[in-house]
């Protein structure tokens, strides 16, 4: 199995060279000049192209039970989804219930859904939600698995919620283990009292659920998590970071030395508010948690993105129906499923709304949507760039396309699109997953059950 792109722009987070790049089995075995290749070698041509490489989406539900349902993708429609978009890897949270153990249990399930359907590589954040010591000597066992990262949650009390106590000795292990802690920051306590004051006063309606989660909401579980990282020395990586005030308790760590990264979501970039204002109950669409913030947020990502400040754009990729399951909440907004999917748009939002507009170089939008996610956990260098000894995960990036999203068109197993009719500047002619082309011109043309499970390194230490 060998390959040839040639006559591409390489694109990496360091910076960009005209350059044929040769792959023989998985990996990347030459980049140069008029690179020559065997007769029997699938030959790319890339001119007037990027080459980018497979972007990573690093915050991912594929298989999540939650708030009384199922997410809708499967590993088949979410990997051909991711693909088709451009990501080629993506890190799946594995979320058992509090009450479901032993975590080991968990982790094979969660393998179980990904092996066999997946067409793109995968990965995994443990959740933690307990500690006790079982509890801990099934996180060894994951590490020892491959599994470098944790996730905690201060928010969603008595579901994937944890107490204090267990979310200092989770971060104490943590740290003992090198492992980075992903969290989901939001002040649990907060969120229960003010949903019950919004119902008390008759306020049901999905516009309320920003009011049940205000920004000091989100910006307190931040301060929290930070305070727990500072006493036990854990690396911690806040996901999904919605608003200013959140992101300024995160840089004030940053300030004072602690090691902290922050994510944030495509949604955010580009989606306000306003959108879960809309009537006739289509705000439930646009219900996620954190919730999307005012407009005046976005330039302020953006410019964070700019300067590094923020380390990520995910997707939070959490798939509900509106007809079945965002409705269970039609009278109750705390019934909504949260989520807001956009796995197969993250990279063409991205760079259509971020690159073309020039609020982001092509180096910067490689580097949060690829190389940092592989540095943080643990894939780097064999994702996240284009090197000799590289995986053979390459994005050939058309910038001249043209076209518009919709549910109608998407790979994803949804009813609908937050991104209905968006137009896109650009999008991936091929994508390949360790030397083999997975989509040709938007259509899915990979092998089912290809992708393959990355083992990782503890590296936080
Ligand atoms: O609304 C969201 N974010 N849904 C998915 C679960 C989570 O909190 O990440
Ligand atoms: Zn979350
Ligand atoms: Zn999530």
């Amino acid at each position: 199995m060998s390959l040839l792109i040639k006559n591409g722009t390489i694109v990496t987070a360091d910076g960009q060279t005209k350059a044929d790049i040769y792959c023989e089995g998985e990996q990347i075995t030459r980049i140069g000049k008029d690179l020559e290749a065997p007769p029997n070698a699938t030959v790319v041509d890339a001119t007037g192209k990027y080459v980018f490489p497979g972007f990573i989406d690093p915050h991912v539900h594929v298989y999540l039970p939650f708030m009384g349902t199922f997410a809708k993708d499967d590993y088949i429609s979410a990997s051909k989804a991711a693909l088709v978009g451009g990501t080629t890897t993506l890190i799946e949270m594995i979320c058992q219930g509090r009450d479901s153990r032993p975590l080991t249990d968990g982790f094979e399930f969660w393998m179980s859904q990904a092996v066999g359907k997946s067409a793109c590589d995968f990965t995994f954040h443990q959740s933690v939600t307990r500690y006790d010591a079982q509890v801990e000597a099934d996180l060894k066992e994951i590490v020892k698995a491959g599994v470098a990262s944790f996730k905690v949650f201060l928010a969603y009390k008595g579901a994937f919620g944890i107490t204090d106590e267990e979310l200092y000795h989770t971060m104490r292990l943590a740290k003992q283990l090198g492992v980075i802690v992903t969290a989901h920051c939001e002040n649990a306590d907060l969120v229960l009292e003010l949903q019950r004051q919004l119902l008390s006063e008759g306020k049901t309606g999905p516009e309320y659920h920003y009011w049940s989660r205000p920004p000091r909401v989100e910006a307190e579980g931040v301060h929290h998590l930070l305070t727990f990282a500072e006493m036990t020395g854990a690396h911690t990586y806040i996901v999904h970071t919605s608003c200013e005030e959140a992101l300024n308790e995160a840089l004030a760590g940053k300030a004072r030395g602690l090691n902290v990264w922050v994510e944030t979501l495509i949604q955010y970039l580009l989606l306000d508010k306003s959108y879960a204002e809309l009537p006739n109950f289509e705000g439930a669409k646009y219900v996620m948690s954190p919730p999307l913030r005012d407009k005046k947020n976005q330039e302020v990502f953006w410019n964070a993105l700019k300067q590094r400040f923020v380390a990520t754009v995910a997707t939070d990729h959490a798939p509900f129906d509106f007809k079945g399951q965002k409705d269970m909440g039609r009278d109750d907004f705390t019934k909504i499923p949260n989520g807001i999917p956009s796995l197969e748009d993250r990279v063409n939002l991205l760079y259509t709304y971020g690159v073309t507009t020039g609020r982001l170089d092509l180096q910067t939008f490689v580097d949060c949507a690829s190389t940092q996610a592989a540095k943080l956990f643990g894939l780097f260098p064999r994702k996240g760039t284009i090197t000799v000894g590289s995986d053979a995960d390459l994005v050939v990036y058309d910038p001249n396309y043209r076209g518009t999203i919709s549910a109608k068109t998407h790979h994803l197993n949804l009813d609908y699109s937050a991104f209905e009719g968006w137009e896109i500047k650009g999008r991936p002619s091929v994508v390949t997953v360790r030397g083999e082309i997975a989509v040709r011109d938007g259509q899915f043309v990979g092998i089912i059950g290809r992708g393959q499970f990355l083992k990782r390194e503890p590296t936080h230490f």
